[in-house]
C-alpha cells in the first residue's frame, strides 16, 4: 500500500473555520475534509451556514459525520459573548482558521471617520483576537494546534483607490500573527495574505466592474490569472500541517510583488 505520511496529517482533527462559508472558507473546507479532517463551519448567517454544510455532505458524502457548522457573528457588539457561545457549542479544536471578512471598505482617505475605522476593524482584527483569546481555552498546547489569520498583500503592495483602512489591517494581522506566536508557543499562530483572489467578496463592485478589474489586473500579475480559493486553500494547509510553521506570513498572490 502507498504511504500516505503526507496526506494523512489532519486525519481525525478538528478544524474550526471562521468565515467558513465564503469563497475562500469553503475552499479551505474542501482541502481539510479530503485530508481527513473534521470541519466546523462558521459565519454571521445560520441560513448559509446550513446551506454550506449541506452542499459539502453532498461533495463528500463519506464525511457527512465530519461537517456542522455554528451561525456566530462577528460584527455584533456581543461578539465576545458570540464567539464564546460558538465555543461552548463546539467544544475542543486543533486548528482555528480565521476567514471572516465583511464587505470590502474601499474608503477615501478624506471620508474615514472613527466610526468608520471603528467598524471596519470589528470583523477582521478585532474578532481575530478574541477568537484567539476564547479560542485556546479549547486548545492542546503543544505545537500540533494552530491558529491561522487571515490579512492581505494590501499590507505590502498598495494599490490606488481607497485601501489605507485595510492596508493597515492587513499589517496588523500579520503583526498580530507573530505576537501571538510567540505568547501561545507551543500553539503555532500564522497568517495567510491572499493577493486578489476571485471570490465574492469583489460582488460589491458590480459585475462589470470586478470583470474589469480582474482583466486589468491580470494584465499585470507574471501568473497572468487572478488567483482561485483552491489555489489559496494550499496556503492554509501548508500553515495547518508544517508543525515548523509559526510567527510567518505566507503569501498567495499571483506575483503581484514583483511588479
Ligand atoms: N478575495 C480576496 O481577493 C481577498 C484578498 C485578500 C484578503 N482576503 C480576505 O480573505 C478572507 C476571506 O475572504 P473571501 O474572499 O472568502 O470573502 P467572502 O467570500 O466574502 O467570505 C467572507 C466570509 O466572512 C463571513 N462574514 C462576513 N461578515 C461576518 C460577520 N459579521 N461575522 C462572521 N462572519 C462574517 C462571510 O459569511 P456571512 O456573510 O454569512 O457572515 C463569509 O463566510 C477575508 O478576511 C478577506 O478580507 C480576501
Amino acid at each position: 500500500m502507498t504511504p500516505s505520511r503526507f496526506t494523512s496529517k489532519l486525519v481525525g482533527q478538528r478544524v474550526l473555520l471562521v468565515g467558513g462559508t465564503g469563497g475562500v472558507g469553503v475552499s479551505v473546507a474542501q482541502a481539510t475534509i479530503e485530508h481527513g479532517a473534521t470541519v466546523i463551519i462558521s459565519s454571521s448567517r445560520e441560513h448559509k451556514v446550513k446551506d454550506v454544510c449541506a452542499a459539502l455532505v453532498k461533495d463528500y458524502p463519506e464525511a457527512k459525520d465530519r461537517v456542522s457548522g455554528h451561525a456566530c457573528d462577528l460584527a455584533s457588539p456581543d461578539v465576545e459573548a458570540n464567539i464564546e457561545e460558538l465555543f461552548n457549542n463546539i467544544g475542543e479544536v486543533d486548528h482555528i482558521v480565521c476567514m471572516a471578512g465583511d464587505r470590502l471598505p474601499m474608503i477615501p482617505l478624506e471620508e474615514i471617520t472613527l466610526e468608520k475605522w471603528q467598524k471596519c476593524n470589528q470583523v477582521r482584527t478585532i474578532a481575530s483576537i478574541l477568537v484567539a483569546k476564547i479560542g485556546i481555552r479549547y486548545m492542546k498546547k503543544d505545537r500540533h494546534s494552530s491558529i491561522t489569520l487571515t490579512g492581505g498583500s494590501i499590507s505590502e503592495k498598495p494599490i490606488a483607490g481607497g485601501w489605507s483602512m485595510l492596508a493597515l489591517i492587513g499589517a496588523g494581522l500579520n503583526g498580530l500573527a507573530r505576537q501571538l506566536a510567540f505568547d501561545l508557543a507551543p500553539i503555532r499562530v500564522n497568517a495567510v495574505a491572499p493577493g486578489v483572489i476571485e471570490t465574492d467578496l469583489w460582488q460589491g463592485m458590480g459585475e462589470e466592474s470586478k470583470k474589469a478589474f480582474f482583466a486589468e489586473h491580470e494584465t499585470k500579475i507574471p501568473t497572468g490569472k487572478v488567483g482561485q480559493p483552491e489555489d489559496l486553500a494550499e496556503a492554509y494547509l501548508y500553515c495547518l500541517k508544517d508543525l515548523n510553521a509559526t510567527g510567518i506570513v505566507v503569501h498567495s498572490n499571483s506575483g503581484t510583488f514583483l511588479v
